[in-house]
């Protein structure tokens, strides 16, 4: 499906890895495509008990591909279905997820995270939520998760002025669990992971759903910030900073 994502199963952990390094883990429709039918077919997997999802080292994912919401801004491309598939997919996991974060996190490489049970950094992340600067607006829930994770003031800073966050911060604002170093993200994800699948799996559903609240209110806000969204995609100020991007190096 996409040579950019590999997936594993080994003792109860399905690990989501995106793979892209030479862009960072930027995520292609295909990459999203193979994300989300692994996190729907973990659904009606028994032997499935967590979902691991990490990037390489120095990139969890640099976010959606500019180039897409380029092809987006210039009225191409199937972004929308793809997202619109990918979004649900991970509100609707009932496997508990755990996060494995090394470098950069961007956008929905953040925003995904909301939805993480259990998030584990390396002192080298480096969390972005750059939509507002983009010309677009926050999305994956985080516009209703994020206020009431970290309180208004600083969903505001994070989501609409676009302050990044180091480990640290992330880890005051309620986003990671875990700092460590940078080599050992992927273990002590995998450690997390193996105590989280070693718990009684009915228990961990039912506990796991009461924590989380409702779904349909979370997907109902991913509804309607798509659709801001995708109108966004379309304005002046979205086409220019993606176009600014590309030709930063040129
Ligand atoms: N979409 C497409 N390509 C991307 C990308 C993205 N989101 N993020 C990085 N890349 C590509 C770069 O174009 C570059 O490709 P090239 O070598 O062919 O020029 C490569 O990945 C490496 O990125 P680079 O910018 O050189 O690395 P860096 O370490 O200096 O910076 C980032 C890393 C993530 C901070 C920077 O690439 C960035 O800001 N990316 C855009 C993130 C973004 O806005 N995402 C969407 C959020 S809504």
């Amino acid at each position: 499906m996409s040579e950019h994502v590999i997936v594993t199963d080994e003792a109860g952990i399905r690990t989501i890895r995106m793979y892209r390094p030479e862009k960072k883990n930027a995520l292609t429709l295909p990459m999203y495509e193979a994300i989300t039918v692994a996190l729907e077919s973990a659904n009606t997997n028994e032997s499935v008990r967590c979902v691991l999802i990490g990037g390489v080292p120095g990139a969890f994912t640099a976010g959606n591909d500019l180039a897409d919401f380029l092809a987006a801004a210039q009225g191409t491309g199937g972004l929308n279905r793809v997202t619109l598939r990918f979004l649900p997919s991970i509100v609707n996991c009932r496997k508990p997820m755990v996060a494995a974060v090394s470098g950069v996190a961007v956008g929905v490489g953040t925003t995904m995270l909301l939805h993480c049970d259990f998030v584990v950094a390396g002192t080298d992340a480096f969390f972005s939520t750059p939509f507002v600067g983009l010309g677009l607006v926050p999305e994956a829930g985080s516009s209703l998760i994020a206020p009431r994770l970290m309180g208004q003031r600083r969903a505001f800073e994070f989501l609409v002025m676009g302050h990044p966050l180091n480990a640290t911060r992330a880890k005051e604002f309620g986003i990671v669990n875990l700092v460590v170093d940078p080599q050992d993200v992927d273990a002590e994800a995998l450690k997390a992971a193996r105590e989280i699948a070693a718990l009684p799996p009915g228990a961990v559903a039912a506990a796991r759903a009461l924590l989380r609240g409702s779904p349909e209110e979370i997907l109902g806000r991913i509804e309607q910030e798509a659709k801001i969204f995708g109108e966004r995609l379309q304005s002046a100020e979205a086409k220019a900073a993606f176009e600014a991007f590309f030709a930063r190096k040129r």
